[in-house]
């Protein structure tokens, strides 16, 4: 909760400041939920698998219930090797982000509406204040309208939500998960498109 702690050291009132104090710990206590919830997982086994496998995996699956005016393109890089994962996991994290994104494209209903996965190497990333110097880069980007700007500073957080149904889980999951993995996650919006970006580690 960075921006609330910024924000709290703004503010020149003792009451608003003792607002953002309750939003701190409100956050908190979430993510700690959110912590406990996963935590059992923590203890499985990595196993040596194929991102493009389990990206392959989560593809298939939003198809199967997916309208026909969204497109899902694929954009992989073959050459990227297996590496330690718990499968199950990363492909619970990727499946949260499209199905976010198919959420995002469904209201406007335009014939381009389009999801695409990524896959790249990168290198010399940092990765929560490490420098690795070889990381898998996966990119879920949408060409729909973007996330909510009230939206935007606490995206990641628990029951944050734009949707009348939602649980405002999926992108907390999905951090936690990837965290897991030593890994990072962000969100840009890039010329009209919304990129989710996750950088795992190679080894670590
Ligand atoms: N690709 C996207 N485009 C636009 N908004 C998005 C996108 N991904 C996430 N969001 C916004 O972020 C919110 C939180 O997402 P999430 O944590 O998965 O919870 P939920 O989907 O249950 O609302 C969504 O409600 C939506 O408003
Ligand atoms: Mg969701």
């Amino acid at each position: 909760m960075v921006l609330a702690q910024l924000l709290e050291s703004e503010l020149p009132s003792v009451e608003l400041k003792e607002f953002t104090q309750i939003i701190i710990e409100q956050a908190d206590r979430l993510s700690a939920l959110v912590n406990r919830l996963l935590g059992p997982q923590k203890i499985g086994q990595r196993k040596s698998d194929n991102v493009h496998f389990v990206l392959e995996k989560v593809r298939k699956l939003v198809c199967l219930d997916l309208p026909n005016f969204i497109n899902i393109k694929v954009d992989y890089d073959p050459s990227i090797p297996d590496f330690e994962m718990q499968s199950d996991q990363l492909q619970q994290a990727f499946l949260n982000i499209v199905q976010n994104a198919v959420q995002a494209l469904i209201p406007a209903a335009k014939a381009d509406s389009m999801i695409t996965l990524r896959t790249r190497t990168a290198h010399q990333v940092t990765i929560n204040g490490q420098q690795q110097r070889l990381a898998i880069e996966i990119k879920i980007i949408d060409n729909g309208p973007g996330i909510p700007n009230h939206l935007k500073h606490t995206l990641f957080y628990p029951m944050v939500t734009g949707k009348s149904d939602g649980t405002g889980l999926g992108l907390s999951i999905a951090q936690e998960l990837i965290k897991q993995h030593h890994g990072r996650i962000e969100c840009e919006r890039i010329s009209e498109r919304t990129e989710f970006s996750i950088y795992l580690p190679m080894t670590y």
